[in-house]
């Protein structure tokens, strides 16, 4: 496994479409989402997508985890040509941050709770429902490859800051001091 470089913002190959996986199988691919998964680790992220890595594929590795303190040593879910759908219309706001926008966080309103499907390496499709914070990563994730940086869904361009001044503020106004 190679730990791959990570395209920053500014960067004009993480605005483009991502185009569908032929072949999931192909061992190219495999690999591509194995240096993707040791990337995501090194970097200590919790989702990455393969425009990130230069690659305009529909390919996305995602932690699930269930609070933003899990371990994250556990082997993430690969999604290949991912498609996602809104579970009812509720939407909840939360902080993001993304490894291609390093230091900066911001508040992003995402739905609550999605299907998720896509096919996983062996070639079979996959599928689930997922709420919290995997649900964030997932739509996080997917946006990546229709070209779509989480900073162009800002709740306001005001809420958008450098941590951890802005995790600060953010924990002050829902009253959490300090
Ligand atoms: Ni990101």
């Amino acid at each position: 496994m190679t730990v791959l470089p990570i395209l920053r913002w500014g960067d004009p190959l993480l605005l483009a479409r991502a185009a569908e996986v032929a072949d999931p199988t192909a061992p190219e691919v495999a690999v591509l989402a194995a240096d993707m998964a040791a990337t995501m680790q090194e970097a200590r992220g919790v989702g990455l997508a393969a425009p990130q890595v230069g690659v305009g594929l529909r390919l996305i590795v995602a932690l699930d985890v269930g609070d933003r303190e899990a371990p994250r040593d556990r082997a993430p879910l690969v999604l290949v040509n991912p498609v996602l759908e809104a579970v009812g219309d509720a939407v909840v706001e939360g902080m993001e941050g993304c490894l291609s926008i390093p230091g900066l966080r911001g508040v992003v309103p995402r739905f609550e709770r999605v299907g998720w499907r896509g096919q996983g390496l062996d070639g079979r499709t996959i599928g689930g429902e997922a709420g919290g914070f995997l649900a964030r990563i997932l739509q996080h994730e997917v946006d990546h490859l229709d070209g779509v940086l989480y900073p162009m869904r800002l709740k306001s361009p005001a809420y958008m800051g450098f941590e951890p001044e802005f995790d600060r503020w953010m924990r002050a106004r829902a009253g959490e001091g300090t």
